[in-house]
Formats: structure tokens, sequence, C-alpha cells
């Protein structure tokens, strides 16, 4: 069924939480987590900002189960440990004091990350190179270790729950290790992991499974990609059917992005591929002579086509998850506008919307649009805070580097 208009800023209830409007902070990585991976002041002073400025909900940056799994961007919020639980005890108490729910999104990096980052091996369903982060072969899983990632998800949930969050999302997009598993691309496993839909989907149903066997009825949420751009990858008919198997398991909703780190800015897309943002803060680039990086900037340009459409990219898969379950449906990417909020909602793509790089520039975009201040966000798609956080805490940079670093835009 539609959702009329006017609905968009009226109280309604998502898996059992209560949010004033349909509009949601989508899982946005703020590189400000201490060593430990625990939130501080800085992520309480996003947060509060995020909840005063009216977002239905907030999901956070993804969160790593396990220290192989940590993201190589900067200090990656971690719930590896009950040691955590105090640190997050007081973000989710900080945000509910403004009335907003608060989601823990959950994650493994899988083989997008770096040894040098984690300490560790990095590891996949798959021995298969990565085109980013090849530095070394991932390691293919054995059984005990599935095991092991299992019980981390797992052990995450319940901490989370703990740690007072009104739920958590399990990362399984992006090109991360559950979404690894689903893919064909990264999942060449004969094994009962891989093959079928039904062996693909297994370690995810078992995270389900063992969650539910602890805490019944917390809220779980997912991010799925409704696609991905790799041969012989994710397509929209295999992500319906993973929907479907994500409802009989339990899930209480499903968010619907699309894409992988390796396809370069496909989840996030912008009409200009931000070179100058990476030659600045990526691990392969950052270090390498001013004038080499001049002549590389508009050479990466070219490699790196943005992929098209920039806005709305994920509505086709969306609608076809809504057409095929009964539980609710989150649109994320590119949906910057008010007149693209109104027409998913009204066209009955999707229940709710969620956002990331509007609320990165104007953290209070939600209130804005409906006091009728703005009626379209002012990000521009540059993404240099997408690429930027790899080394700098998450800003807007508008297009522009940091003056200060002499790293001025050619
Ligand atoms: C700076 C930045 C960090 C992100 N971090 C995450 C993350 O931790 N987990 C996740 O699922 N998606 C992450 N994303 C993707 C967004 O949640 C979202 O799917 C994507 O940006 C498209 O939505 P938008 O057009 O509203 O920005 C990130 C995006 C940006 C720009």
């Amino acid at each position: 069924m539609a959702i009329m208009t006017l609905e968009i800023f009226k109280p309604v209830t998502l898996a059992g939480m209560t949010l004033r409007n349909r509009l949601i902070r989508s899982a946005t990585h703020e590189s400000l987590a201490d060593g430990s991976g625990a939130p501080g002041a800085a992520h309480e002073k996003l947060y509060t900002a995020l909840a005063k400025g009216g977002a239905g909900a907030i999901i956070t940056g993804y969160a790593g189960v396990q220290q192989d799994g940590k993201s190589s961007l900067a200090n990656m919020l971690m719930i590896n440990d009950d040691m955590l639980i105090p640190a997050y005890r007081k973000l989710t108490d900080a945000v509910h004091s403004h009335g907003t729910p608060i989601v823990l999104q959950i994650a493994h990096c899988g083989r997008q990350t770096r040894k040098a980052v984690t300490g560790m091996p990095t590891v996949a369903p798959s021995p298969l190179k990565d085109f980013i982060f090849n530095e070394e072969r991932p390691h293919e899983l054995s059984e005990s270790e599935i095991e092991i990632i299992i019980g981390s998800f797992v052990a995450a949930a319940v901490r989370a729950r703990k740690a007072g969050f009104d739920g958590v999302q399990l990362h399984l997009a992006h090109g991360y290790l559950l979404s690894e598993f689903l893919s064909s691309y990264t999942n060449r496993r004969r094994d009962r992991w891989g093959g079928s839909i039904t062996n693909k989907f297994r370690i995810v149903s078992e995270i389900f499974r063992r969650i539910r066997e602890e805490e019944s009825d917390y809220p779980l949420l997912v991010k799925i990609n409704g696609f991905d751009n790799r041969r012989g990858g994710m397509r929209s008919p295999e992500a319906v059917e993973i929907a479907r198997q994500l409802e009989a398991s339990g899930c209480s909703a499903i968010e619907v992005s699309s894409g992988t780190v390796e396809e370069g800015l496909s989840v996030m897309r912008g009409p200009v591929f931000p070179s100058e943002a990476l030659l600045a803060s990526n691990f392969k680039f950052k270090s390498l002579p001013a004038p080499v990086k001049k002549a590389l900037a508009p050479l990466l340009r070219l490699a790196m086509p943005s992929p098209k459409p920039w806005r709305g990219y994920n509505l086709d898969a969306a609608k076809a998850i809504r057409q095929a379950v009964s539980i609710p449906v989150i649109a994320v990417g590119g949906i910057h506008t008010l007149k693209n909020i109104t027409g998913v909602l009204d066209s009955g793509t999707a229940d709710y919307i969620s956002m990331s790089r509007p609320f990165v520039i104007e953290p209070n975009i939600v209130r804005k649009l409906q006091e009728g201040r703005q009626t379209a966000s002012r990000c521009i798609e540059c993404n240099y805070c997408a690429i930027m956080i790899e080394e700098y805490p998450l800003r807007c940079w508008y297009g522009k580097l940091h003056p200060a670093r002499n790293m001025q835009p050619s």
C-alpha cells in the first residue's frame, strides 16, 4: 500500500520502535572511535545533533564484530568486547533523551580490509583477490572459522541490547563479509556455505536463528544489496529470494542498497569521481609525490566512471523486494529531495527512506524539510566525505580538500 505524502512526518512504528517520521539516518562510518573501538564525546555530539535535527531513527556507522573484520578506514567502532558496553550505553542514553531510536549496524569487513590495519590475515568465503584490497590473497574460511564468525555476530547483537540499542542492523551489503557469502561473484564454495541460494544464505540464517534463541523479540534489521555490478554476482531476482528467506528467518526490516567497494563509487554515486580525495587519503596513493598525483587525477576519473543514474539508483530493487515481502522496506541511495522522498513513498516503492550524505552536510536536514525551510539536501554528491574517512574524521568537504593541507583539487 502506498504511503501518502502527509504521512512522512507522522509518528510510526518500525519493528516495535517508535519513529517520529519515516526518514532514517543510514549507517555512516564516522572514523571517530577510540583505539578500542569505543564511541566517545564526538559520537555523542554528532548523534545528539542528528536526534535533535529530526532524524526518525539513527543507524550507527558499522561496528566490527571481530578483529579480523575491522575496517581499514580510520577508527572503526567495534562491538567485540563486553568492556565496550558502558561507552555505548552513554551514547544510547544521550540519543534516547531526545526520543530517537538508535540501531547498531554490525559488520565483518571480509576481504575488504587490510592485514596492515587488523594485524590478522584477511578472510573471505573464497580466496579471491579484491581489486582494491589486493595486498594479499584472502584466506578461505574453514567450517570452524565460519562458526566463530556466527558466534561473534550473535555476541555483538546481545551486547548491543545490553548497551541500550533499540535493535541491530546486520550489514549484508557493499561487498563486506556477509555480502561476499551472498554473491556468487565472491562465493565460489562447493560446500554447504556456497552454491544454491539456501547455501549462500546459510551463514545469515544461522546468525538469525542463534540471535533469535537469545533475543527472541529484538529488532533485527538488515542492509542488503539489491544487486551488485560484478560478473556472475548479485542480481535483483536473487536479492528478492534472499529477502523472502530473510523474512522467514525473522528479519524485522530490509534496507535495500547496492554495489561493492571494488566497483568504485557505486554505493554512493555522484557526477564526478573524487580523484583528489582518493589521492590524498587512500593507502595506495597518499604518499605519492604531488606531481604524480596531479597527473593521476584525470586518469583516475577516466578509469572510474561514475555509474549512472546517480539519484534513486536502488529504487527498482527496493520495489521488487517490497512486492515480495510483508516486512518493512527502507530505500536508500541518492534520495535527497522532498520530491523524491514523497515519490518513493507515494508510489509504494518503500515504506521508509534512509539517507547518509544529506546528514553529513546537514545533521538537521529532516527538521529543515519538515518546516519547509528547504525542499532538498544541500549535498552536491562530491563524495569526498566517503573517501576522506580513510584518514580523517567524517565531515562535509563540499568538493574541496582542506586548504591548510595544501591539497586543493586541480
Ligand atoms: C561517509 C560515508 C560512510 C558510510 N558508511 C557506511 C557504513 O558504515 N555502513 C553502511 O552500510 N553504509 C555506509 N555508507 C553508505 C550509506 O549508508 C548509503 O548507503 C549511501 O551513501 C547512499 O545513500 P545517500 O545517497 O543518502 O548518501 C556510507 C556512506 C558515506 C557517504
